[in-house]
């Protein structure tokens, strides 16, 4: 029998009749290798599991389409409000995401207003998209946030030296970046004092619903966290 997914490519429909060998994917204007479809029969009961690997893949590395998910809150006027952040940690076992955050930032009050919130996920490569609903909470002073912190950049930690609160409006350009650290990096003694405005938002995964773009039709698959994955209608 014809394998359904041989021409499938990750981004657009290869010509490559089955049995072709991969291309080398360096080039991007060369056709990608065809991939196959991970959401199956066969791996539906495991989808949960492929989830939080997917994410602790993404986590790690930068290049990953889901390391720069978004996050999505409850504005006080009740509009939903995305913004793209950096994937920070991930815990399958506490069903845990984090990122990291401007502790004086909107999203840090709209989170202690509603805790309900979502995430959104896509990767170009395999053409999988993940919506989470998740429980978040906001921490400065903790283990956690602390542990981060350590864990984080000297460049990452000029954000947290920004003197201004972010969001303030102003009449003439505000980069916000400390005067006299433009185009360089804080030293370890400078950036401490950026502790003080540096938070995490630590959210708890609810619901997760999968979506995979494939040519011989996409495919969706949605769960309760601990609970059996079910198919559903694209
Ligand atoms: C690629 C990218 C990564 C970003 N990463 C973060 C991040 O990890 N944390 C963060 O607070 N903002 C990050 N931002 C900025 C946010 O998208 C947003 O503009 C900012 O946090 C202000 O959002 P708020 O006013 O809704 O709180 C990132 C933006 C981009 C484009």
């Amino acid at each position: 029998m014809a394998d359904p997914h041989a021409n499938r490519s990750a981004g657009h429909v290869s010509n490559a009749p089955n049995g072709t060998p991969p291309l080398a994917p360096s080039a991007s204007h060369l056709p990608r290798p065809a991939l196959p479809a991970q959401l199956t029969d066969a791996t539906l009961a495991n989808t949960e599991q492929f989830v939080w690997q997917t994410l602790a893949t993404a986590c790690k590395d930068r290049h990953h389409g889901m390391h720069t998910p978004g996050i999505v809150t409850i504005a006080s006027d009740g509009h939903p409000a995305p913004r793209t952040v950096v994937l920070r940690r991930v815990d399958a076992a506490s069903r845990m995401i984090v990122c990291h955050t401007d502790a004086r930032s909107e999203k840090v009050h709209e989170i202690e207003r509603e805790p309900r919130i979502a995430w959104l996920f896509y990767d170009p490569q395999t053409r999988i998209q993940f919506r989470i609903a998740a429980m978040a909470r906001i921490e400065r002073d903790t283990p956690l946030a602390s542990e981060q912190w350590q864990r984080s950049s000297l460049s990452s930690r000029r954000c947290y030296l920004a003197g201004i609160t972010p969001g303030t409006l102003s009449d003439v350009m505000l980069t916000n970046v400390p005067i006299g650290m433009e185009g360089r990096s804080p030293s370890l003694a400078e950036s401490e004092a950026g502790r003080v405005n540096f938070a995490i938002v630590v959210a708890t995964a609810l619901r997760v619903d999968v979506l995979e773009l494939a040519t011989e039709g996409h495919r969706r698959v949605v769960f309760a966290c601990g609970q059996s994955p079910t198919w559903a209608a694209v």
